[in-house]
């Protein structure tokens, strides 16, 4: 099957299978920036559309509320815990037990019982401090504080490190910044060797590209699709987790509803690969020391 027909079968509850078996829905809610009540709404209303999955991190500030609307939700409709898949991330690479602790705080915060993805936020701090962080991680997921664990915004460099010193736990997932204006095609491909799968963040270029002439096009091929539909559906048929944040209804509801039923031709894929100008919205800290 061409992956246009793959795609034509996407729905929220599609997901991808991690390399300890556990499954990833592959659109998921983003919720960086949006605090209090406005991140509550956000997340029922993603529930509510039929979204499977939260991003949240320490550094959002917003695990809290994440959680709140999350056991909500699950009270309210009779889900099971299971059905929804909630991501945080460790805000500061500090020490062990620093990250042991920041992973109890994190638990604390949520009240979800336990952390579906965790995830390393960057890989500063040199190869010392990333081992022992990675470490108290692994540690947690022995511990059943954790489900699945990964890293974000780690370069090739980093992430061999981590397959070398950890050889029984590989990451899962590397979450970095991909749409079509910023494509990292290297680092995308070491991930595809290795098994790692990738969580596009940032998918809409925080809505910065809507206008580019390409995009445009490539969107007036499919009925009622526009430039968000069409970036979004780039990353899920190029195979990574998509995170579109918004705190709007209707475009909540629309980047879900709109990414199902269709597929992207082959050669609009090739098109919109082409785009890449390394497109940074807010950092890169893929190439640190
Ligand atoms: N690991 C990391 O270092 C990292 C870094 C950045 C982001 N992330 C994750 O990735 C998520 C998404 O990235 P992002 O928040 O940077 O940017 P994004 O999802 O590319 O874009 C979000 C922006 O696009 C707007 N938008 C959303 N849907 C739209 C639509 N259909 N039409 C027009 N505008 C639309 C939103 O506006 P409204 O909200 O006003 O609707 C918001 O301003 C984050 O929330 C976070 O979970 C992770």
């Amino acid at each position: 099957m061409s992956s246009k027909e793959v795609q034509k079968a996407f729905t929220a509850n599609t997901c991808l299978t991690l390399s300890n078996g556990q499954k990833i829905p592959q659109i998921q809610l983003g919720v960086w920036e949006s605090y209090d009540e406005e991140c509550y709404n956000a997340v029922k209303w993603a529930l509510e559309a039929g979204y499977r999955g939260i991003d949240s991190a320490e550094w959002y500030e917003n695990e809290a509320i994440c959680g709140r609307a999350i056991n909500e939700y699950l009270t309210a409709t009779s889900t099971p815990r299971s059905s929804i898949f909630f991501t945080t991330k460790l805000r500061n690479n500090v020490s062990y037990s620093e990250t042991r602790s920041a992973i109890k705080r994190s638990l604390k915060e949520c009240n979800l019982g336990y952390i579906d993805l965790y995830l390393i936020h960057a890989p500063y701090g040199g190869p010392m401090i990333r081992e022992e962080i990675y470490r108290a991680v692994v540690d947690a997921v022995k511990d059943g504080e954790v489900k699945g664990w990964g890293v974000s915004n780690y370069g090739i460099r980093h992430l061999q490190e981590i397959l070398d010193k950890f050889p029984d736990y590989p990451p899962l997932v590397n979450q970095i910044e991909l749409n079509p204006f910023n494509t990292q095609s290297h680092i995308v491909e070491f991930c595809r060797q290795h098994n790692i799968v990738l969580q596009a963040y940032t998918p809409l270029a925080k809505s910065g590209r809507f206008e580019n002439e390409v995009l445009k096009e490539a969107a007036g091929r499919y009925e009622g699709k526009g430039s968000a539909e069409v970036m979004i559906k780039w990353g899920l048929q190029e195979g990574f987790v998509s995170l579109p944040k918004s705190v709007t209804k209707s475009r909540i509801v629309g980047n879900l509803k709109g990414s199902e039923g269709w597929g992207l031709e082959e050669e609009d894929m090739a098109k919109l690969g082409g785009l890449d100008e390394h497109l940074v919205t807010e950092w890169d800290p893929t190439d640190c020391p």
